[in-house]
């Protein structure tokens, strides 16, 4: 292992929703300082809710910069295979994978096209900071990493023994969750597990 890990979500990401919450917060107090109309209250009060509630699930639920723990173990039960993860992004899901299954190797792919920047920025190579961060988890000899398009995955029908794949089919419209999900089942064995 060396590094340390950096899956390179925003601040935005991160703290956006406290900042609203912050503003809104103060707004309400002076509202109810100064006696604004009740539905000012209520509406802004809504708005709190909704902030507070995203900020703590994005640090306590979802944690997005900190490391994934498998969902569920029946993921790969038996432990070894061959695992695709789709929109692999900075590697969250791939270490999250490799760590909880310690036999077994997997393809990290991901288009790196404008959605990779958008989330990510473009400092660093999109694929040097994957790697980077899958050298850092001390996972990288079992890792490989390959450009690829989740709606038209370049891997032959029936290679892969599970399948991964976390916030990344959001960022398709309506058909291409339908292709990615037809492409995700051609490219596993039958019975293969995906999360
Ligand atoms: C929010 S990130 C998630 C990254 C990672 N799975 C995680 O949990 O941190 C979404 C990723 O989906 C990738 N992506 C978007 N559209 C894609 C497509 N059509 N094919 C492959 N990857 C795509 C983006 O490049 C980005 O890296």
């Amino acid at each position: 292992m060396g590094g340390h890990l950096d899956f390179g979500y925003p601040w935005w990401l991160s703290f956006g929703h406290l900042a609203v919450f912050g503003v809104v917060a103060a707004a309400l107090l002076a509202g109810y300082v100064r006696k604004w109309p009740r539905w000012l209250i209520v509406l802004i009060g809504a708005v709190a809710l909704w902030s507070g509630s995203v900020f703590l699930l994005i640090h306590f639920g979802v944690d997005i910069n900190g490391q994934a723990a498998l969902p569920t173990q029946s993921f790969l039960r038996s432990g070894t295979g061959r695992v695709l993860d789709v929109g692999a992004g900075t590697g969250r899901s791939s270490i999250m994978v490799l760590t909880a299954r310690p036999q077994a190797t997997l393809v990290a792919s991901d288009l790196f096209g404008e959605s990779f920047e958008h989330h990510f920025g473009r400092g660093e190579s999109p694929r040097e900071r994957l790697l980077r961060n899958l050298k850092a988890a001390g996972v990288d000899r079992r890792a490989s990493v390959e450009t690829a398009d989740m709606r038209k995955l370049p891997f032959e029908t029936a290679s892969f023994d599970a399948i991964v794949s976390s916030y990344a089919v959001d960022h398709l419209g309506r058909e291409g969750v339908g292709q990615a999900l037809s492409e995700a089942a051609r490219v596993v064995k039958p019975g293969a597990s995906s999360c």
